[in-house]
């Protein structure tokens, strides 16, 4: 039986380099996240240099932290996922191989290209057609390993976990490869293939569902594997997890006219995006409350497992960002909210609390096991890091929503004679306290991450990756 198992059963070690990139990258893209909420409220930290100015910043912390600390998140978990449950090894590990250092290439060739300005302006797809071009062939190339493996898979059934990972895998190229479709005139400058209007419905099919296929169906497919296996239960309902996955890839495509009202958008379009958000509701509510519920009879593993607090705090956040989403697509709503801060806390509620506590738990749970660990080296420091990430976030949703109401207010107030009661810079003196609370709560949340690094740290120091390999191998050949 063991002659027919390759000396190690899994590829761990893509697994390894995409987790720890998670951490690196963490670290950067949120500290870097710090930094431009500092520029907020001391201009003088744009040191009057064009690299250092926020403009070019925001893109910057934009892209490491959705791309390079979610995306390896996502890469790292997905292939960890795809083979445990699938009871193979990746079809290939040079494919795999490519994939990490291809990936690793596009964020330095951001990190590089976004400060010195160039920019294709299209929010969350900056980067110019040279890099847009080579992340569309590294993600076809983990496309290709990702759906290999489930090919070559050795149980019947694919798990839930994988269909969200194959939906965010398809969706995300399509989305890609469609938003970047433009002419180059030179090798740093790009024009769009469409212009106006439909420019502006292509770009925003492609940023919400960024964050419905990037932000979160990836993300669930690692919910959908990790929160089961933290709490040693199985999935409260399966037959759940089915529906809420074709009803959330079914709705999600139609909701991107929502961050377009009362643009030049045809009406119908503005009225569809918003109906479709409402109904979004149902099905990130159905995720939602399936993950939770899978803690029945778990809960007080709450009280002595951090890890665990991570990933059912993640789904509180979710819930809450998925609530407050839909009541944001309300026109009327939107018509506040929109360009102000409360936009912002909306996006850190589901960036911060869902997808980076989520990502967090993800790892934490997945260290030991890929170094050969019975468990990480401080559980203190992983509590402590729950809470710093915790205040953090609530510090920093809370602090936007105050500035938001406040800016959308103040704006929209007008005297008898219908002259504006504030001026723009009265709004703005009045954000400065909320954009104290909002740099203090990043901090919270950088530091946390700075605590995982040590740990994590402390944890691989004393691994042993080969027993861990060796451990699995054992495993596999104990289920044939
Ligand atoms: C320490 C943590 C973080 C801090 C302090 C921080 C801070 C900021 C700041 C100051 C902005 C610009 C806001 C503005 O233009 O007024 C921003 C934008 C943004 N951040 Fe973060 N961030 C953090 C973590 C994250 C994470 C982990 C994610 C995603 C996973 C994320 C995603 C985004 C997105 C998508 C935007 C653009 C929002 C929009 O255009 O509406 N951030 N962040
Ligand atoms: C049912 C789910 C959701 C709905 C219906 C929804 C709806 C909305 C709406 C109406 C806006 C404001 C658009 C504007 O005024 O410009 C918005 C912005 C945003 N949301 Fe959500 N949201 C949902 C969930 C989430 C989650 C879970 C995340 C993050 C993981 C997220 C990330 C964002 C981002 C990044 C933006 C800012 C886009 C930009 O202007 O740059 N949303 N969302």
């Amino acid at each position: 039986m063991s002659t027919a198992i390759s000396p190690t059963a899994y590829n761990y070690k893509v697994v390894r380099q995409f987790a720890i990139m998670t951490v690196v990258w963490g670290i950067l893209g949120m500290g870097l996240g710090v930094f431009i909420a500092s520029q907020l409220v001391w201009p003088e930290l744009n040191f009057g240099l064009p690299w250092t100015t926020f403009g070019r910043l925001r893109p910057l912390h934009t892209n490491l932290v959705i791309f390079a600390f979610g995306g390896c998140a996502l890469f790292a978990t997905s292939y960890y996922v795809v083979q445990r449950t699938c009871q193979t090894r990746l079809i290939s590990d040079s494919l795999a191989a490519f994939h990490f250092w291809g990936w690793q290439a596009v964020i330095v060739g951001a990190i590089v290209t976004l400060p010195l300005g160039y920019t294709t302006t299209k929010e969350y797809a900056e980067l110019e057609w040279p890099l847009a071009i080579l992340l569309a062939i590294v993600w076809v190339t983990y496309g290709l390993v990702f759906f290999g493996t489930i090919v070559k898979r050795k149980t019947k059934h694919i798990y839930v976990g994988n269909w969200f990972y194959g939906a965010f895998i398809v969706v995300t190229a399509m989305l890609h490869i469609v938003n970047h479709a433009s002419l180059p005139v030179s090798f740093f400058k790009s024009y769009s293939a469409y212009s106006g209007a439909t420019d502006a419905m292509i770009q925003w099919w492609y940023g919400h569902n960024a964050v419905g296929f990037f932000l979160t169906t990836g993300f669930l497919g690692m919910m959908y594997y990790f929160v089961p296996k933290q709490a040693e239960r199985p999935i409260y309902s399966y037959r759940l997890s089915i529906v809420h996955f074709w009803a959330l890839i079914t709705l999600y495509i139609w909701a991107g006219p929502h961050h377009l009202h009362y643009t030049a958008l045809p009406d119908w379009a503005q009225s569809l995006g918003m109906a479709m958000s409402i109904i979004l509701l149902a099905p990130s509510w159905g995720g939602m409350i399936n993950g939770m519920m899978t803690l029945s009879g778990a809960w007080h593993k709450l009280r002595t497992d951090p890890i665990l607090r991570f990933l059912v705090v993640s789904l509180a956040f979710y819930g809450m960002s998925t609530f407050e989403g839909p009541m944001m697509a309300i026109k009327t709503v939107n018509s506040l909210s929109h360009y102000t801060d409360w936009t912002i806390g909306h996006v850190h509620a589901g960036a911060l609390g869902w997808v980076a506590m989520i990502s967090i738990g993800a790892i934490y749970h997945m260290i030991p096991k890929l170094f050969g660990r019975a468990q990480m080296h401080s559980t203190g420091l992983i509590n402590a890091h729950f809470w710093l990430a915790t205040i953090g976030t609530v510090l920093y949703i809370a602090s936007m929503w105050v500035n938001g109401i406040t800016q959308g207010l103040m704006w929209r107030a007008i005297n008898d004679d219908g002259t504006l009661t504030y001026s723009f810079v009265e709004a703005l003196q009045a954000s400065h306290p909320g954009y104290i609370v909002r740099a203090l709560g990043g901090a919270f949340f950088a530091t946390g991450m700075l605590f995982m690094a040590y740990n994590v740290f402390r944890t691989v120091r004393a691994s042993n990756p080969a027993e861990a390999e060796a451990a699995e191998q054992i495993a596999v050949v104990g289920a044939h």
